[in-house]
């Protein structure tokens, strides 16, 4: 029987927010190798429609493919609702039966309800997300009993991507979403940054919840997900090479994303560039 080449695991978002769970993975994770990509010429994805979120995350989970890269994370919130479902039923029974794909919207609705008290539970998101309404339907799976609340914040990936997120400029979107969230409901005590990009904001965001609230982070959640997973499928532990060693790809400049990327990653990094066709 031939023995499977092992490749790096692949971590894609739509631009630079999958690097907070990255950073995460590659906390926890240290012996893998991975392999980051950055859709950043096509970003952001939050309003754009299903079918467009899922052509380009099937491509660019085909591009990590190519790469040799076995397992997939969608470290993208978007890709996640709007994709990973069709990609895991339809596409890759078809274009790699072994490979696996996974997102970041399961193992952070596995854990929301550990952390309510009063059982209200915010979530802030991409419209995108939001319509796709997959955050009340996968944590009402786990915590039927818990109220959700979802607030979508067009604006704030935007305000991200162009370092503008620690001005006071962004002072009043992060108040004028927040507003709306807490009037949906006053007994919110766990707020979930449901997008990859929003941990950058979350010092501003947690000024506008009660005192006690917990604001939740998906990096650590994802990473301890991933572990778990590894463990239980040693068919593909074995399939992940390691080396240590992480690749940053870019579908626009890589000049733009070195000097970007570090306020996501915590370190200065390299990327190379990856054409889109
Ligand atoms: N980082 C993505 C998420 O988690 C969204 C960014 C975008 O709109 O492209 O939803």
């Amino acid at each position: 029987m031939a023995i499977a080449q092992r490749g790096p695991i692949g971590v894609f978002d739509s631009g630079y927010g999958g690097l907070t769970v990255l950073k995460e993975l590659a906390n926890r994770l240290p012996q893998y190798d991975y392999t980051y990509l950055g859709d950043n010429a096509r970003a952001p994805y939050g309003n754009r429609s299903f079918d467009t979120v899922y052509r380009y995350t099937l491509q660019c989970v085909e591009w990590l493919f190519g790469l040799g890269c076995p397992l997939v994370i969608l470290a993208c919130n978007t890709a996640s609702a709007k994709a990973l479902r069709t990609i895991q039923q339809n596409d890759l029974p078809r274009i790699a039966p072994d490979n696996r794909v996974l997102g970041v919207i399961r193992p952070t609705t596995e854990m929301v309800g550990n952390y309510t008290h009063t059982g209200n539970v915010g979530i802030l998101a991409t419209r995108g997300t939001v319509l796709s309404e997959s955050y009340p339907i996968e944590i009402a799976k786990f915590f039927p009993e818990l109220r959700v609340y979802q607030q979508a914040c067009p604006l704030w990936v935007p305000l991200i991507e162009n370092n503008e997120h620690d001005k006071p400029g962004a002072d009043y979107f992060v108040k004028e979403y927040m507003d709306l969230l807490n009037q949906q409901s006053r007994d919110i005590d766990t707020v979930l940054l449901a997008c990859t990009h929003y941990p950058l904001l979350k010092d501003k965001i947690a000024r506008y919840l009660p005192p006690g609230s917990r604001l939740i982070s998906q990096g650590e959640i994802v990473a301890t997900s991933l572990a778990d997973y590894l463990h239980r499928h040693p068919e593909m532990e074995t399939r992940c090479s390691r080396n240590g060693q992480i690749l940053f790809y870019t579908t626009d400049s890589t000049e733009d994303f070195n000097n970007h990327a570090s306020t996501f990653y915590g370190k200065e990094l390299q990327s190379t560039h990856l054409p889109l066709n």
